[in-house]
C-alpha cells in the first residue's frame, strides 16, 4: 500500500513531502505489535477475494463483489473493533459501531467542492471518510491515524477494491506532518477533544494547509447553559482521553485566536443512539452509547455531565 501510495504522491502537488510520508509511514509500521501477524494472514485471506468496484450506496462504502460471507466475517474479524463505516462488501454488511454516513450528511453540502483538491483527513480511523472524500473527486485524499489496527482495517478494505481509489490512510499523527504540507482541505473530525493542547492542534492544522485553505473541524461541544467549558476531571462518557468540551462561542473564540477566517458554524447535533450503536463487529465489549449515559436520563453521561453533542464549524485560513 505505501508503495501505491510514493507512486501516486509524487505525481500530486504532494510530492515535495512525499518522502518524508513514506518514511514516517515505514517507520511507524515496523513498530514491533504482536497482533500483526494476524492482522497480516486477515489481509492475505482477503486477497483471494476477486476485487470489486466502489461507490457509495447511502449509508454504505459499498464494493461490488461477490464473497462468501462466512469466510469474510471470520478474515474481517481477526480486525475488530470495527468503529467506522459501515461498508457493504458483495452480500456482506459490516457494520460498524458509527453511522459515518450520518455525519458525513450533516458537512457535504457545506464543504468546498473536493473535486481536483488535496484532501487530509487527520484522524481518519479506517478511512471510511478518506474514501468518501476521494469519491467526491479528490485529486488525493490522505487520512492520518496513528492507531496502528484502523491502518490495516483500510488495507482489508482497499484490497477489497479493483480500481483504487485517490484514497490512503498513513499511521501518522498529525504532529509529525512535514513542514511544507499543503493541503486544500483540512478535516479533523473527532479529534480536538483528545488534544491535550486545543490551541495546539489549531495551529498544526493551520500550518498544514495552502493559503485560502480550508477547515472542516468537528468535535463535541456543550450548550453555553453549561458554562464556557468543562474539562472532566476523570472520564467522559467512559472515555478516557477527553480533555476540553467548550460551547460553540468558546470554540469560535479558540479559531479566532489561532487565526482562522470567515468562522461559520454549519450543524450542531446531537449524538444518538441510531448514530451509535453496539454491534457484533466491535466485540466482545459491546457496550455504545445507551451504556455511556444516565440511565434515568439520556441529557446526562454516566459521569453526570452533558451528554454528547458534536458542532461543525468550517473556516479559511
Ligand atoms: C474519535 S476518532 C474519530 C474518527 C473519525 N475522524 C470520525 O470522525 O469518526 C479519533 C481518531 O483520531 C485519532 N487521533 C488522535 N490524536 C491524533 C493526532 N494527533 N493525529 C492524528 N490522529 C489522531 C485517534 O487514533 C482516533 O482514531
Amino acid at each position: 500500500m505505501i508503495n501505491d501510495f510514493e507512486k501516486y504522491c509524487n505525481m500530486t502537488i504532494l510530492s515535495p513531502i512525499c518522502d518524508q510520508l513514506v518514511e514516517l509511514s515505514n517507520q511507524a509500521f515496523s513498530v514491533n505489535n504482536g497482533n500483526i501477524p494476524k492482522w497480516e494472514q486477515a489481509i492475505a485471506d482477503i486477497q483471494q477475494i476477486q476485487p470489486g468496484k466502489a461507490t457509495f450506496k447511502h449509508p454504505y462504502v459499498c464494493i461490488d463483489t461477490q464473497v462468501d460471507i462466512e469466510n469474510l466475517t471470520q478474515s474481517l474479524k481477526q480486525l475488530m473493533p470495527w468503529r467506522k463505516g459501515p461498508y457493504q462488501i458483495g452480500n456482506l454488511a459490516l457494520e460498524s459501531e458509527w453511522r459515518g454516513d450520518m455525519k458525513w450528511d450533516r458537512i457535504k453540502d457545506h464543504i468546498k467542492p473536493l473535486a481536483g483538491k488535496s484532501v487530509l483527513d487527520v484522524g481518519s480511523g479506517n478511512g471510511y471518510f478518506t474514501y468518501l472524500m476521494a469519491m467526491q473527486g479528490a485529486e488525493i485524499a490522505v487520512g492520518i491515524e496513528p492507531f496502528l489496527l484502523f491502518n490495516y482495517q483500510f488495507q482489508a478494505i482497499r484490497t477489497l477494491i479493483s480500481q483504487p481509489l485517490k484514497a490512503y490512510v498513513l499511521p501518522l499523527k498529525l504532529e509529525q506532518m512535514p513542514e511544507g504540507s499543503s493541503f486544500d482541505s483540512v478535516f479533523s473530525m473527532g479529534v480536538l477533544y483528545h488534544q491535550k493542547d486545543h490551541m495546539l492542534h489549531l495551529k498544526q492544522l493551520m500550518d498544514v494547509m495552502t493559503d485560502n485553505g480550508e477547515l472542516i473541524l468537528e468535535t463535541l461541544i456543550i450548550d453555553q447553559q453549561y458554562g464556557d467549558q468543562i474539562i472532566p476531571q476523570d472520564r467522559y462518557a467512559r472515555m478516557r482521553n477527553v480533555w476540553c468540551l467548550p460551547s460553540t462561542d468558546t470554540l469560535h473564540t479558540w479559531l479566532q485566536t489561532a487565526g482562522f477566517k470567515n468562522i461559520k458554524l454549519v450543524d450542531v447535533t446531537k449524538t444518538t443512539p441510531e448514530e451509535q450503536r453496539a454491534t457484533h463487529w466491535i466485540g466482545d465489549n459491546t457496550q455504545s452509547i445507551k451504556d455511556f449515559l444516565d440511565p434515568n436520563d439520556d441529557n446526562l453521561t454516566i459521569e453526570g455531565l452533558p451528554a454528547p453533542k458534536r458542532a461543525v464549524f468550517i473556516c479559511q485560513k
